[in-house]
């Protein structure tokens, strides 16, 4: 298994930040249940907007497995005895989306780089959090570590399946602004916070 995450990722989730989700299990999976609806959702809404790259082939069995994912976080959070509720989004996939280009290809390119880091930082934290977990999530979790870790690398290579260029330069670019986000103070704890 290859390990895109670890390479593209430019820092690791600050200590305070596993100690707040460990003291805070009920708001991580039910905004990690938020976060599988929206990745679902987003993979949807490529193959929406851009028809041409027929995206359609990869892009459908993962919004498959992400809502697949979804279920089973919820299942999770009922055998927890939490109960499933909306919460205030954190400000981190606004951040990054906000530092996309706003012309295409560019915008495109940018987003796909973005899908890219989003599930990696997913792997990071699941990864972060696996050793402090009571048994019935730390299986779970390094189920799911193995799924995020493959979603990564599939949007990477679309990018240059599709772009046929190097994402390196552009990449650092992006994980720069997704780094000062992670090791940022943030008062509102969600699986893709600050600390
Ligand atoms: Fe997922
Ligand atoms: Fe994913």
């Amino acid at each position: 298994m290859s390990n895109k995450w670890e390479e593209i990722l430019i820092s690791s989730t600050p200590k305070a930040w596993v100690n707040k989700a460990l003291k805070s299990l009920d708001i991580l999976l039910i905004d990690h249940a938020h976060c599988e609806k929206k990745a679902a959702t987003t993979a949807i809404s490529l193959i929406h907007k851009y028809p041409h790259h027929n995206l359609a082939d990869l892009l459908s069995p993962l919004a498959r497995e992400e809502l697949l994912h979804f279920e089973q976080v919820l299942d999770l959070i009922k055998k927890q005895g939490f109960k499933y509720r909306n919460l205030k989004s954190g400000k981190y996939a606004q951040t990054l989306y906000e530092s996309a280009s706003n012309k295409e290809p560019e915008k495109f390119q940018d987003i796909l780089i973005i899908c890219a880091l989003i599930e990696a930082r997913s792997c990071e934290r699941f990864h972060a959090l696996i050793p402090y977990l009571p048994s019935s999530l730390r299986n779970f979790y390094t189920k799911l570590y193995r799924a995020e870790a493959r979603h990564c690398d599939l949007y990477l290579d679309l990018f240059t399946k599709i772009f046929k260029i190097d994402w390196t330069e552009r990449l650092k670019e992006l994980s720069q602004v997704e780094s000062a986000f992670i090791n940022m103070k943030d008062d509102l704890f969600r699986f893709h916070s600050g600390y």
